[in-house]
């Protein structure tokens, strides 16, 4: 038992055919293209296509695509009803995770556990347009506010991004929150695409793969970084701005506490392509918001300061975190929307998993006692 790898660091867990990290060559590849390529040219919808289905969509694809996404017939209303009755002090993620188990109901338990990629594709398509809702009305319910229903008008990302302000925002914000979306569409085989994975190799369902996918992205090593990215730059702009920003750094590095949004198991001390294709979106939004200019200005030190002192750099969290920000976005909503883009990836490997399965079983390194008597 010598190949024990804590994390699983390193280690191949499966074979896939829908996306890889290439650090020598800064690329992530996604169904063959490259992903900051696609965010370059493409919209969510069509990378979404991209991810689950293996091939860019047509035209005529992408319209009745775009249509299954902003469906709101697909979405019983009395989920509205449960998420009303959960506690106001619950986290989005939570409610978002309460209300994936409650939509599993909706479907028979035959038509749940088919796990045939037909099924599993309608499943998958209906889950990133109940998501979306899930997202945008689980915080606006939490905060008393009236929920939204899509707008089948308007395109995916448009549609989400209304739904999230309770208002229209301009295009050229669209755009930047639509490619955000397509940055956090799928990445491989991180903690919670895993989790994903090895409950659908249970052959358990769609639904019950999301909730454990969506447990795992809430946390603050992963998923949650993108919150806690901000708090941050608004705790250095609060005790004095960009003149202390790198001691409050150094100070944080001296107690050996961790800085949200750096670093990488995958990139190590590399930099995400993702995040440093969205930083070139920041200058864009500063004037979006009060003090932008500032808070690009501490958001820069910080990097700067991380690279000197421990070669780390940014990943995807990290932009993002200020971009939402400028996109006036709630903090408490930066996560679940995270989960919302993944919801695609999720898809494509659950899919890849029923297609080709073996269970997942690791074994152990046993360091306990061993024949102790009764
Ligand atoms: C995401 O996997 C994915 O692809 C995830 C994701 C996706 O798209 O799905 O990319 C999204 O989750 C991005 C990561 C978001 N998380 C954070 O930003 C949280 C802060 N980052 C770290 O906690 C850390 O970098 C991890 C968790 C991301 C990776 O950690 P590892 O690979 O387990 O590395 P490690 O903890 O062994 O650290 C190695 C060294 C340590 O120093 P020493 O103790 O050896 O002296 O680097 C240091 C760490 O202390 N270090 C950091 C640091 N990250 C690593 N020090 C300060 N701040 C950090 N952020």
């Amino acid at each position: 038992m010598n190949d024990f790898k804590p994390g699983l660091d390193g280690v191949i867990a499966t074979d896939t055919n829908v996306s890889y990290l290439d650090v020598d060559n800064e690329e992530i590849v996604i169904r063959g293209y490259d992903l900051i390529e696609l965010a370059g040219s493409k919209t969510y919808p069509e990378v979404a296509y991209l991810v689950i289905n293996g091939n860019l969509p047509n035209t005529k694809e992408l319209n009745s695509f775009q249509k299954l996404l902003l469906d709101d017939s697909a979405f019983p209303s009395e989920t509205y009803d449960l998420l009303n009755l959960i506690p106001k002090s619950s986290m989005v993620m939570d409610v978002i995770r309460t209300g994936i188990s409650y939509l599993a109901g909706f479907h028979s338990e035959q038509n749940l556990m088919d796990t045939s990629e037909n099924q599993n594709l309608n499943k998958g398509t209906r889950l990133i347009a109940e998501v979306a809702i899930l997202t945008a009305n689980s915080h606006r319910i939490l905060n008393g506010q009236k929920i939204i229903k899509p707008d089948s008008s308007k395109t995916f990302s448009e549609n989400f991004i209304s739904m999230i302000l309770g208002k229209s925002v301009s295009q050229k914000q669209v755009e930047i929150f639509d490619k955000i979306l397509t940055c956090y569409i799928e990445h491989e085989m991180p903690n919670s695409t895993f989790a994903a994975r090895v409950i659908a190799s249970t052959l358990s369902d769609m639904y019950g793969a999301f909730v454990g996918g969506i447990s795992s992205l809430k946390g603050p090593l992963h998923g949650g970084a993108n919150e806690a990215a901000i708090h941050m730059i608004l705790d250095i702009k609060e005790k004095g701005g960009s003149k202390i920003a790198e001691r409050y750094i150094l100070d944080k590095l001296k107690n050996k506490e961790r800085i949200m949004g750096f670093g990488h198991r995958v990139y190590m001390k590399k930099y995400d392509p993702r995040a440093l294709f969205l930083k070139d979106y920041i200058s864009d939004l500063e004037s979006n918001i009060e003090n932008g200019e500032e808070l690009h200005n501490i958001y820069k030190i910080v990097e700067n300061v991380m690279a000197r002192e421990k070669g780390l750099y940014p990943n995807t969290d990290y932009p993002i975190a200020l971009l939402f920000y400028m996109l006036g976005i709630p903090i408490p909503l930066y996560t679940p929307i995270f989960f919302a883009s993944r919801t695609a990836g999720l898809v494509a490997h659950v899919i890849e998993q029923h297609n080709n399965n073996r269970l997942f079983r690791p074994r152990v390194l046993y360091t306990g006692p061993r024949g102790l008597k009764l």
